[in-house]
């Protein structure tokens, strides 16, 4: 118990965050967030006269909104936090998009089972869903319970403090739907290893088939570099990003419109305008293709590479890899906007003259081919003026950073050089962004 908790319940941290969410909560936190310096003794006393010992958790929600614009822009000042709770929270575009795919299933209601500060409990909600939502520390359930009041209120959410796995039995019904979202944390910090999850991984992966089972949805959300070991025979995959970063693999289980089928691997792009870019692996092999001046490199999203969907990407580009396992993709220019073929994946961004544009990955021209060696770079980088250096590489053993300096950048132009391997040896690639419109460096 912390030190300032008094055992009636009116004192503390769960105290605390129960009284932040009363309309003298919310109060305290925008007059706390109107203060100039909320350091400032003078200011902090007279919010500590009028609200005595819940100044602190005010000003500290404060701080935590300001933290939580990153993740969830205007949103952020309707919500309160655990700064752990918001370090683990799912982006809310992600998280729409996971209550979305539950909702076209078939899913009524999900048992949330570890729900945190409550960000996926709250997009199952605005899908239509209803929620049980289990959180174990007090601290976070009462943060759930207040982000979620109007639901619970509504009669449309629950939330309970306490064990999951001890609590699963009596929560269960015929047809319900699962998620889990791991803790994946320990005191030293992320862990990557199943067996310091929490709620343990077994009993998590067991909730899939449980689901399956019994006519619900289950979904595992999981750091996207879990191991391919460890994904159950038959469960599909779906390597997730957001803004080109890649955030998480969900792990699906059951039967409805829109799931995932069982045992596919796939990557799924999602932008703030809720565009939704599916890609599902299969089972091809491109020829490899050598990069030439004129021709297209492409570098697939990071969904599409840890979905193992790159040759799959290739095959609907005409592409070809530039080496052997490596995933920069070489094809042609495309025909004439009249002439040319369909592009490649839905809601796929404009047109860009002469590429065939694409979601899943970026698209840049090669302008030169160079032999990847130092003094070759250093000699072109002087020649070329270039003062804005950006290195790419894929299967070389080089460190961008510390290449860029010892070629030392200077002069007016800005530059991309893409370093790999290639059947002929390892070349350092001149390109473009297909998007970019100001002039490539000079080269007289
Ligand atoms: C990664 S967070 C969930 C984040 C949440 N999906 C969100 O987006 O806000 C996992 C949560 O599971 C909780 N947890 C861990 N073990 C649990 C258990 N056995 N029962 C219930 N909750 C548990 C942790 O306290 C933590 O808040």
């Amino acid at each position: 118990m912390d030190g300032n908790e008094r055992t009636d319940g009116t004192e503390g941290p769960v105290a605390d965050i129960t009284w932040l969410g009363t309309p003298e909560g919310h109060r305290a936190i925008a007059e706390a967030g109107a203060l100039p310096d909320t350091e400032a003794p003078g200011a902090v006393a007279r919010l500590r006269a009028r609200y005595g010992g819940h100044a602190a958790a005010a000003l500290t929600q404060v701080a935590l909104r300001r933290a939580a614009r990153v993740k969830f822009g205007a949103d952020a000042e309707r919500w309160l936090y655990t700064r752990a709770g918001l370090e683990q929270a799912t982006r809310p575009a992600v998280a729409a998009h996971r209550a979305a795919t539950y909702a076209a299933a078939g899913a009524r209601t999900v048992l949330d089972l570890g729900c945190g500060i409550g960000t996926d409990a709250r997009a199952f909600l605005d899908a239509g869903l209803d929620v049980v939502a289990v959180e174990l520390d007090p601290v976070t359930a009462a943060v759930a319970a207040a982000n979620l009041a109007p639901a619970v209120a509504a009669g449309r959410a629950r939330v309970v403090t306490g064990d999951a796995t001890a609590l699963l039995d009596g929560l269960w019904s015929p047809g319900v739907s699962v998620f889990a979202d791991p803790a994946r944390r320990t005191g030293a910090g992320r862990t990557w290893n199943p067996a310091d999850f929490t709620p343990p991984w077994d009993w998590a992966v067991g909730l899939l088939d449980r689901a399956a089972a019994t006519g619900g949805v289950g979904c595992l959300k999981l750091g996207p570099g879990l191991p391919y070991r460890l994904i159950p025979e038959g469960v599909a995959a779906e390597w997730v990003s957001h803004r080109g970063d890649l955030v998480e693999v969900a792990l699906w289980a059951g039967a409805g419109a829109g799931l995932p089928a069982a045992g596919t691997r796939t990557a799924t792009l999602l932008d703030d305008a809720g565009a939704v870019h599916r890609l599902v692996a299969t089972d091809t092999t491109v020829p490899g293709r050598e990069p030439a001046v004129g021709t297209v490199l492409w570098e697939p999203d990071p969904a599409v590479i840890r979905a193992g969907a790159v040759d799959t990407l290739a095959a609907l580009l005409g592409a070809g890899r530039v080496a052997e396992e490596i995933a920069y993709l070489v094809g042609d220019p495309a025909e004439p906007a009249d002439a040319g073929a369909p592009p490649a994946g839905a809601g796929a961004p404009p047109a860009d003259a002469g590429v065939e544009p694409t979601a899943f990955a970026t698209a840049f021209r090669i302008l030169e081919v160079l032999p990847a060696r130092e003094k070759v770079l250093r000699a072109w980088v002087r020649e070329r003026r270039v003062g804005r250096l950006e290195i790419k590489k894929r299967g070389v053993d080089t460190d961008p950073a510390a290449l860029r300096r010892r070629l030392r950048p200077s002069g007016p132009y800005a530059a991309t050089l893409v370093l790999t391997p290639t059947p002929d040896g390892a070349r350092a690639l001149v390109v473009e962004r297909a998007e970019r419109t100001s002039p490539p460096p000079s080269r007289s």
